[in-house]
């Protein structure tokens, strides 16, 4: 969504963006292209070999961006606050990621059963499916996948490793489609299991949170936040975010009791109302893109 995304936060010369999902920086070129010749960029990934891959891709912009691995969670104890004319976040995996057997991402190759976006980090999807009770599995496979089939399947992994460790992808794959046949269906049965695991191993629904809390931090008023989800789970989180900071009051407790809303400025304003999908002709180029959603927010004066 490359021209929607420049459409929302609109580079000019001089601005300054921020890029919390650099990866293979094409939408960091895409800003900073726009921007020539003064904009400048700040970037992160969590992923050392998207680092590496960003800053070989933007050697021409050099002198004009700044990028370091780390969570974007964490952008705002080094990018200075108020400073953002635009911050972009594109959620969830890679190509180059779910491409790289060795990642232990997919499972449609064997790998390792890995799944950490920084591999600094020491949790991998083995030490879960290992080391995790059926209920903690069950669970994850539910909040973070909507697998119907959680409890089942936790249960026969369990069992599973009593005889033998999970070590690699294919290992849980087939133990999914031996649990859970495809039965015709177009889709992998493994597919919301590895997305949960994935969710789970890289925390992307905490990240998510704090990563708002820390765009708030960096955005100039005026500037703006598009953010790109690719599942319900995270798009939730954007949306109930989007809501709480656009209403002009606060709610005591967990229940909105008209009566009880304490008035105060909004912080936020959606720049539109309905979330942008890909079309037809970036569906055709980039199937992965199926189910992106692009919100964007603007943060107000105050
Ligand atoms: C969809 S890709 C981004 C692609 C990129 N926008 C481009 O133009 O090539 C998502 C990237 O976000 C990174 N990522 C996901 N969650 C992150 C987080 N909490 N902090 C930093 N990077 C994160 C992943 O490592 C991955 O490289």
């Amino acid at each position: 969504m490359a021209a929607e995304v420049l459409d929302a936060l609109k580079p000019t010369p001089g601005g300054r963006y921020a890029d919390g999902t650099v990866g293979g920086a094409g939408h960091a070129a895409g800003i900073l292209n726009a921007s020539s010749p003064t904009g400048w960029l700040y970037g992160c990934d969590r992923d050392g070999a998207a680092v590496e891959a960003a800053r070989a891709r933007l050697a021409a912009f050099a002198g004009r961006f700044e990028i370091r691995q780390g969570n974007f969670a964490e952008m705002a104890a080094w990018i200075p606050a108020a400073s953002c004319n635009g911050v972009l976040l594109d959620l969830g995996v890679s190509s180059p990621q779910l491409d790289s057997p060795e990642r232990g991402f997919s499972f449609q190759h064997d790998g390792p059963l890995d799944m950490r976006m920084d591999t600094r980090q020491l949790l991998k999807a083995a030490d879960l499916v290992n080391g995790a009770r059926a209920d903690e599995l069950a669970k994850i496979f539910w909040e973070y996948g909507g697998e119907r089939e959680s409890r089942r399947l936790a249960k026969a992994i369990v069992r599973d490793r009593a005889r033998r460790k999970f070590e690699t992808t294919r290992q849980l794959a087939e133990l999914i489609e031996k649990i859970s046949p495809r039965d015709g269906k177009k889709t992998h049965p493994a597919t919301k299991v590895f997305q949960a695991l994935r969710i789970a191993v890289n925390d992307e629904i905490g990240s998510l949170k704090l990563g708002l809390e820390a765009v708030m931090k960096i955005l100039n008023p005026g500037g703006r936040l598009a953010i790109i989800t690719f599942h319900s789970l995270e798009d939730r989180v954007v949306k109930e975010f989007g809501r709480e900071r656009t209403r002009g009051y606060s709610i005591t407790g967990d229940v909105d009791v008209p009566e009880l809303r304490q008035p105060r400025a909004p912080e936020l304003k959606w720049v539109t109302r309905r979330a942008i999908k890909p079309g037809e002709a970036e569906l055709r180029k980039n199937p992965r893109s199926q189910s992106a959603q692009l919100r964007v927010l603007e943060k107000l004066n105050g």
